[in-house]
């Protein structure tokens, strides 16, 4: 006899939540491509007609129209009659051309994490990086930037991810009580550069280790904002942090183990002057670890890529922040799975 209930939820269910999610890396790396042959940046110059677009970007008949109506499909491009262009979305964030564009750490993940991802089941049972390092005692920075190509893509990959989490937190945090502020592992300068364009009275900078000084120095003097940014270079763990009226983190506490992170806060609140703040800003997990999706993959994005990294939730870093002695602390949501915690000294 059939279980009534078993059928009931059977009648209901579909598996297409199932399959979507699970061949969900077909998207994924259709847009991925996409961005790798910069196709999103050819129409940005306007609209082109199919075969105009195919051969320009050297594609082969065979697959060409599949791949560009699967994008029209995916809601990353338009296509009037047999011309194809870009949406307003694909047109203003993948455009190479543009300031604000993201594909950075769509190319990073083109290049290096989609690969690394194929070992995640080996990860999850060595909890062994995945990445340049495997096997290997460099860690990961080292790995990285040991080839100059790798760390101005992962720099630039870096400014993708956090564009609009600096720019609301250029928006949403009380700048106007804060003179001096500095970017603790600041990679290209994304959020120097946000917060310095709204806010004229702030002077700082980004710290972060020396090899990429030339790079942020580049990205500042694009912005024209060299005369207000400043590049300090030096070993978060070696050396002492700048000081400043404001110390920000962005996606720095999560590529460490506890006790790295906690020396990090410590650290930050040595140099922090009495009403200071410190900034830690991430794709921070809820509270009860069953919402923020991404946070959690990012997560496990940091087994593919560091020894002992590990993101954390509001709550967790807030505690960590009261040991350390900051006597207040609150989250706020930034944009889509981005929260930041703030900690006033
Ligand atoms: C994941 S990236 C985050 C970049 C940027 N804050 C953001 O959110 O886009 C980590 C940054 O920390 C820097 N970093 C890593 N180890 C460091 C160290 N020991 N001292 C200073 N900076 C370091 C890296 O160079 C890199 O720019």
């Amino acid at each position: 006899m059939e279980d009534p209930k078993g059928s009931a939820a059977s009648e209901h269910s579909t598996p297409e939540r199932i399959l979507s999610l699970g061949l969900g890396f077909w998207g994924s790396k259709t847009l991925l491509s996409a961005v790798e042959i910069g196709l999103f940046t050819e129409l940005a110059k306007g609209s082109l007609s199919f075969e105009t677009l195919t051969e320009r970007l050297m594609l082969h008949p065979r697959s060409a129209r599949d791949f560009l109506d699967a994008l029209v499909a995916l809601g990353m491009l338009e296509r009037e009659g047999d011309r194809y262009s870009n949406t307003s979305e694909s047109d203003l964030f993948l455009d190479r051309a543009k300031p604000s564009y993201v594909g950075g750490i769509l190319e990073m993940a083109n290049a290096r994490l989609y690969r690394f991802w194929g070992s995640l089941t080996e990860a999850l049972r060595t909890g062994h990086p995945q990445n340049e390092a495997k096997g290997g005692e460099e860690d990961f920075f080292a790995a990285i930037y040991a080839d100059p190509g790798r760390l101005e893509g992962f720099l630039k990959a870096m400014t993708g991810i956090s564009l609009g989490s600096a720019m609301a937190i250029a928006n949403k945090f009380p700048w106007d009580r804060y003179e001096t502020f500095v970017d603790v592992g600041a990679a290209q300068g994304g959020l120097p550069v946000q917060v310095a364009l709204a806010h004229e009275h702030l002077t700082g900078g980004g710290f972060d280790l020396p090899p990429v000084g030339p790079i942020f120095e580049e990205y500042v003097d694009s912005h024209g904002l060299g005369e207000r940014l400043h590049f300090y270079p030096g070993d978060f763990f070696e050396d002492p942090l700048p000081a400043a009226d404001v110390l920000v983190m962005g996606h720095i506490l999560h590529d460490w183990d506890l006790q790295e992170k906690r020396i990090l806060i410590e650290k930050a609140y040595e140099v922090l002057p009495a009403g200071g703040a410190m900034i830690a800003y991430e794709a921070l997990i809820d509270d009860e670890r069953r919402e923020n999706a991404f946070g959690l993959l990012m997560s496990l994005n940091m087994l593919i890529e560091t020894p002992a990294g590990f993101d954390y939730t509001g709550a967790d870093c807030r505690s960590w922040m009261g040991d350390a002695g900051f006597r207040e602390t609150y989250v706020e949501h930034l944009v889509g799975p981005d929260s930041m915690v703030v900690g006033i000294k």
